[in-house]
């Protein structure tokens, strides 16, 4: 086994972003919202827990005076599929009243978190919102996304954040889990 093997990878039936993949997008991604938001540095919002790994290197290429806040929310609990009610689990500790807000996801699947999450920040009154996900399911959604790492295949998907059952999310690449897994949950 070479030293750079990870283990846990073996749990994946495919690879589908790698590691330098990732990183070369979420560089690219960090240039595009410098840019865009040179005259007005936003506040970070990262939705827990999927997002840590997400935000922690993509505000490293943001390179303006930003800020950086969390709220928790959850709708998948252990399960491979939403369980259609989200839960807050951890609201800010910033008021968001005149800030431009940027949410940072890791996935939009089913488009319910991020929904659910943009009609309660907006009752705040931010000057603007808008959303960055790392990944992004083609479904039934119809949501303004703005910054988009990937497009998402139809795949439970675990690493870079995503969990099943609380796990993988140190993966360090993200890719399908083994459908043998899911089923022994
Ligand atoms: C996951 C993910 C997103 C949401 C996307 O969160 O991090 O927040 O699901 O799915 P949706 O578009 O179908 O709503 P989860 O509820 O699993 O919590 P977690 O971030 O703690 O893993």
């Amino acid at each position: 086994m070479k030293a750079s093997h990870f283990v846990l990878a073996d749990d994946l039936s495919s690879v589908l972003f790698d590691a330098s993949t990732i990183a070369t997008r979420v560089r690219e991604l960090g240039v595009e919202i410098a840019r865009d938001y040179a005259d007005h540095p936003p506040l970070l919002v990262g939705i827990l827990c999927g997002c840590f790994p997400f935000l922690a290197d993509l505000v490293r290429v943001i390179d303006l005076p930003i800020e950086i806040d969390f709220i928790g929310v959850s709708s998948y609990g252990d399960d491979t599929v939403s369980s259609g009610v989200v839960r807050t689990t951890k609201d800010l500790e910033r008021t968001i009243e005149g800030r431009h807000v940027l949410v940072v996801e890791d996935i939009v699947d089913t488009g319910l978190t991020i929904r659910y999450l943009l009609e309660n920040l907006r009752t705040r009154r931010p000057a603007s919102i808008e959303v960055c996900s790392l990944l992004h399911k083609h479904g039934p959604t119809a949501l303004p996304i703005r910054y988009v790492g990937f497009e998402c295949p139809d795949e439970f998907v675990v690493g870079y954040g995503l969990d099943f059952a609380g796990k993988y999310r140190n993966l360090p690449m993200i890719g399908a889990l083994r459908p043998d897994l899911r089923a022994s949950k």
